[in-house]
């Protein structure tokens, strides 16, 4: 028997190898796929060893991370709830790619995951999974009903090493953000503890505002401040930069697939600034037709990535909207941060429908103005007529 399992290196995936080689007699093959954790990628594979796995892949993913995760995601504006940046949503069923490919060449009898049965990113793993493989499936921490204090104790009782943070929080985080959960948050009216953030400045913030000019080519960011920056780079230069000036924290009760109710905590400044920015501009681009039918397409895609959905035919389909609608979608916007806040203060693009002939309230206007009065009077004829009625038949 052969198992195969996405090793991350933390509590609940370590405590899977043992449970895979013990309680299912199984040789254990781990795959650690980088999408930007900034994890040391070796001292995974040493504690992966030490576990006594038979074999322990690497694998560097951030490039097709960023263009075929990250970028659809800016393009589709994809906040789920309005707030959560799917960082965590957007890496699982790449990981779950990957861990597929090694698992054919490999030959294994089944495939495991370190998930929760309360959580989405079981979801995520088995959908993607199926997807592309009929082998069992076997998630320890779902099958045996585990609690964090009994991983912990087993963690202990194994020689797992895990560190300080890992014991107060459960921590998932990727290029596009950081997932904080568990511990004293689970209490929603509990403040985060300022040690929770790593990547987001929360004290002696810069008295001086930071811009940041971001520009893009059809919904893509392709520079920053001015410098051309290949994708990771420059997402983490916006990442950065935005949490240098306290920007990226995002705190909210989430509604999970199963239908639990848990309180998030992210930080997410880069993904916050760039979709901020992106959405920003498709307002000065796209007709305001376009703009209203795209955000109920957006939130759709945000919905379907969330939920796991993320081979669905329909999130195929959104996917080509979107990218329709991108091709104006080229220009810069400039953003302040300050004090952990972001605004935007300046846009433009060459596909701008902004025509400062028409909208200006100056002498150089070139639209008659006495046009409006026979729109206005059309566009609510049946809105006026019925609230007369209503008037008419409530005073009888
Ligand atoms: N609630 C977020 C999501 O569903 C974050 C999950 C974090 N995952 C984790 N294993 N700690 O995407
Ligand atoms: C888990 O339950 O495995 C982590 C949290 C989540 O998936 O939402």
């Amino acid at each position: 028997e052969k198992g195969i399992l996405a090793f991350s290196g933390g509590l609940d995936t370590s405590v899977v190898i043992k449970y895979l080689q013990e309680e299912y007699n199984m040789d254990v093959i781990t795959v650690t796929v980088d999408v930007g954790q900034g994890d040391d990628q070796k001292k995974i594979e040493a504690k992966a060893k030490k576990l006594g796995v038979i074999k322990h892949y690497n694998i560097d993913a951030r490039k097709e991370f960023v263009e075929n995760f990250i970028f659809p995601s800016i393009k589709a504006n994809a906040l789920y709830q309005k707030k959560y940046c799917l960082a965590t949503a957007l890496a699982r069923p790449l990981i779950a790619e990957k861990v597929l490919e090694i698992a054919k060449k490999e030959k294994v009898t089944s495939l495991a995951h370190g998930c929760s049965g309360k959580g989405n990113d079981q979801v995520r793993f088995d959908i993607t999974l199926r997807s592309g493989s009929d082998l069992p499936i076997i998630a320890p921490i779902r099958d045996k009903n585990l609690d964090r204090v009994t991983e912990l104790e087993f963690a202990k009782k194994h020689g797992i090493e895990i560190d300080s943070v890992a014991k107060r929080f459960s921590i998932d985080q990727n290029l596009w953000g950081r997932a904080i959960e568990g511990g004293v948050l689970e209490d929603p009216y509990n403040e985060p503890p300022e040690d929770a953030f790593i990547w987001v400045k929360t004290k002696n913030l810069p008295d001086k505002p930071t811009y940041l000019e971001i520009k893009f080519e059809k919904g893509i960011p392709v520079s920053v401040d001015g410098k051309i920056l290949e994708p990771i780079k420059l997402i983490e230069y916006v990442n950065k930069k935005a949490g240098d000036a306290g920007v990226g924290i995002v705190d909210h009760i989430e509604d999970r697939v199963v239908g639990i109710k848990s309180r998030e905590v992210y930080e997410t400044p880069g993904a916050l600034c760039l979709i901020e920015a992106h959405s920003d501009l498709e307002k000065m681009v796209h007709t305001k037709h376009e703009n209203k039918f795209k955000s109920i397409i957006d939130d759709e895609w945000a919905y379907l990535a969330y939920s796991g959905l993320w081979q669905d035919p329909l999130k195929q389909d959104l996917d080509a909207f979107i990218q329709a609608s991108q091709k104006p979608v080229s220009g810069t916007v400039k953003l302040k941060l300050f004090k952990g806040s972001i605004r935007v203060v300046g846009r433009k693009s060459d596909y701008s429908l902004y025509n400062h002939k028409i909208a200006t309230y100056g002498t150089e206007s070139t639209f008659d103005q006495r046009l409006a009065k026979g729109f206005v009077e059309l566009w609510g004829i049946q809105s006026t007529e019925a609230n007369k009625l209503q008037k008419k038949r409530s005073t009888k």
